[in-house]
This record gives C-alpha cells, structure tokens and sequence, in this order.
C-alpha cells in the first residue's frame, strides 16, 4: 500500500471528501490514517487522529505528522501532549515511503491477544486499559484505548481498532471482540456501540470478561433503535 492507495480506503459517505494523514515515529516507522466518517457526524474520526492514534496504539511515538487536514482543530493540542509536529502533507514528497499492514493471522488465540493488547493502551487519565480485536476476511486488527489530558480527544479501544480495520481492509468487517480486566463487565460505550453498528452491522459482538467468561451479542441487540436517517446515508 502506498499514499494513493490510501484515498480509497477513506470512509466518507456523507461528505465524499477523503482525505489522508501519515505519521512518523521516533523510531522511523510509518503510520497511516484516512478518514472514517459516522451516520453521527460528531462520531466521525479523522485521517489526523486515525494515523496518530494507529502510532500510539501499536506503543510507538509519533515524531512528524503528515496530514491533509492540517487546520484540524485539535492538531496543536495532540502536538503538545504526544510531542510531535504537523505539516501540511505533500503526496509528491512522500512517494517512496510504504506501511506495514498490521494484520495479524487468523490462527491468534484472541483471549491471551486482548490480555496482552492491554499494556500498550495510553491510560494516564483513568488507568483504565481496554483492548479489542477486529476479525476481517484478511485476519485480525488490534485496538486499545488512546487517552489525552482533554478527555474529548481521546478514543476508545473498539473505535482506534474498527479505524485501523478499515485503513488496512477493503472487506466487510465480521466480529469483534472486546475486552477490560477491571470492568467486572466489559462492555462498549454507547458512543462505541453506534460507531460498531454501522460497520458491523447483524455481527457477533463477543465480550470477554474480567473473569474469563464470554458473552456473545448481536450489534443491534447492543444498541436497538441506533440513529440512521435515510436523508443522510449515501448522499
Ligand atoms: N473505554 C473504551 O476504550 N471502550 C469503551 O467502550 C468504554 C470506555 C475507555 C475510554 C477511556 O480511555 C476509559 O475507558 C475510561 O472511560
């Protein structure tokens, strides 16, 4: 995958306008990110956020931002808490770098994954790590939750893995698993959950419990009567 590949893998239904954000860690690794819009406009994350968070998530620091948004409203407030620097994106600039698919096989065992996927979450306001796995016909992404000092700019385990989903896979999504070790229930919020419907629609929501137990749950059962208006979808 290079940077043009990307503007297909954005998810804009509703404003047709993609667009792409790359980041460089410390450690000289590429990140991708395009924008993942939601029926909920507020919900929507950006190519901005979805590339910088992928880095996080994945335990790396991101060093130079690359982005198409650049006058995102967020950006200096990401810039000051992770310590990188934004700059316009110059597709002709970046030409020659490429990414690394973060898929993992299908053969994982997901419940010691999710255990494991807990240390790398970014929890210094809540400590509080959750993980989550997406299952697609190429294998499985990863997610864990991604804080900030402004509660607002975070983003939860489901969200940062179904956005790294959908970077890296042109497929529907078929399952997704969740966990949290200090929930007695892990459970997704419901901001998660409209985010879930959209892209897993009539899916297994599988939740693994802090004491090993597992529950299975359709998404519309997650959240019935989930918003959807006919005057938005698809324009
Ligand atoms: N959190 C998730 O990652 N997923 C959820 O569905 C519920 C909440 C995270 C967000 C925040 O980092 C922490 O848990 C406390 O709200």
């Amino acid at each position: 995958m290079d940077i043009n590949d990307l503007y297909d893998q954005n998810y804009v239904p509703y404003s047709k306008k993609a667009s792409v954000a790359v980041v460089r860690s410390k450690s000289g690794k590429w990140f991708p990110g395009v924008r993942i819009e939601n029926i909920c406009y507020p919900l929507s994350i950006s190519a901005t956020q979805n590339a910088l968070f992928y880095c996080l998530s994945e335990g790396h620091q991101p060093a130079d931002l690359f982005t198409d948004e650049i006058n995102v409203s967020m950006i200096p407030s990401w810039e000051k808490e992770f310590g990188f620097t934004a700059y316009p994106l110059d597709k002709d600039k970046l030409q020659n770098i490429t990414f690394d698919n973060p898929v993992l096989d299908s053969d994982i065992n997901k419940r010691k994954k999710l255990k494991q996927l807990l240390d790398l979450a970014v929890v210094g306001e809540s400590d509080f790590p959750v993980s989550a796995i997406v299952e697609t016909e190429q294998g499985y992404f990863t997610g864990v939750n991604i804080e900030c000092t402004s509660w607002n700019m975070g983003l939860c385990a489901e969200r940062v893995a179904i956005a790294k989903a959908l970077t890296f896979s042109s497929e529907n999504l078929i399952s997704l698993e969740i966990h949290t070790r200090k929930g007695e229930f892990s459970s997704p919020c419901g901001a998660c959950r409209q985010v879930i419907i959209e892209h897993l629609p009539k899916k297994q929501i599988h939740l693994h419990h802090a004491d090993d137990s597992e529950s299975i749950h359709f998404s519309e059962d997650l959240l019935p009567h989930s918003f959807s208006s006919s005057s938005l979808s698809n324009r």
